[in-house]
């Protein structure tokens, strides 16, 4: 039987000047793009394959992120469908000068596996161990269901 791959991953980066904005806060374009990181970095760890962003559901800028922070990640793939995933991503940030810990955004990452010509590729089945895992899978459902309803309810033109 295949050892079942790692589902999480943690990453955290040291909050710098080259982030701010013009208020010297971290900068929304890098969080986003740091976030799109961590995602790829756990779901291709979960499936092995290559991934592409479907959506990014709604990220809350809820406290500002200051630079000499150190600001960590923490993802987990939450649900796999077909040939999708969602991955769930709690941000903190600490202040290495008093150790106080902020939990500043949460945020859904969904992701779709593709092969070489950029069609859907189907992702190994998640395995759920315990409660708190199927309460994130059941979770998850009901957000893609919302993300569909949403879409369908979008007029193309
Ligand atoms: C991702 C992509 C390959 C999917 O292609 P597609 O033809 O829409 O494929 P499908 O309709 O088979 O959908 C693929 C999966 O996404 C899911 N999906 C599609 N629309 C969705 C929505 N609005 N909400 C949630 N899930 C959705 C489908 O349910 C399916 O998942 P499943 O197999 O687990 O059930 C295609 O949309 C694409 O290339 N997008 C651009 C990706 C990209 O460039 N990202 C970077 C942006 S800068």
């Amino acid at each position: 039987m295949n050892k079942e791959r790692e589902r999480t991953v943690v990453m955290s980066e040291i909050m710098v000047p080259q982030m701010a904005n013009f208020l010297g806060n971290v900068h929304g374009g890098w969080l986003l793009g740091f976030l799109d990181r961590v995602a790829y970095v756990c779901g291709a760890r979960y499936c092995g394959l290559t991934l592409v962003t479907l959506s990014v559901d709604q990220v809350f800028f809820k406290e500002p992120i200051y630079v000499g922070e150190l600001l960590t990640c923490y993802a987990c793939v939450n649900y796999v469908g077909k040939t999708s995933m969602e991955i769930g991503i709690r941000v903190t940030t600490e202040n290495l000068k008093t150790g106080h810990i902020r939990h500043t955004n949460t945020c859904y990452i969904t992701m779709v596996a593709i092969d070489k010509e950029q069609h859907p590729v189907p992702i190994p089945p998640l395995v759920l161990h315990n409660e708190d895992e199927k309460r994130r899978f059941n979770e998850a459902l009901e957000r893609r269901q919302m993300r569909l309803k949403l879409y369908k309810n979008k007029d193309p033109s």
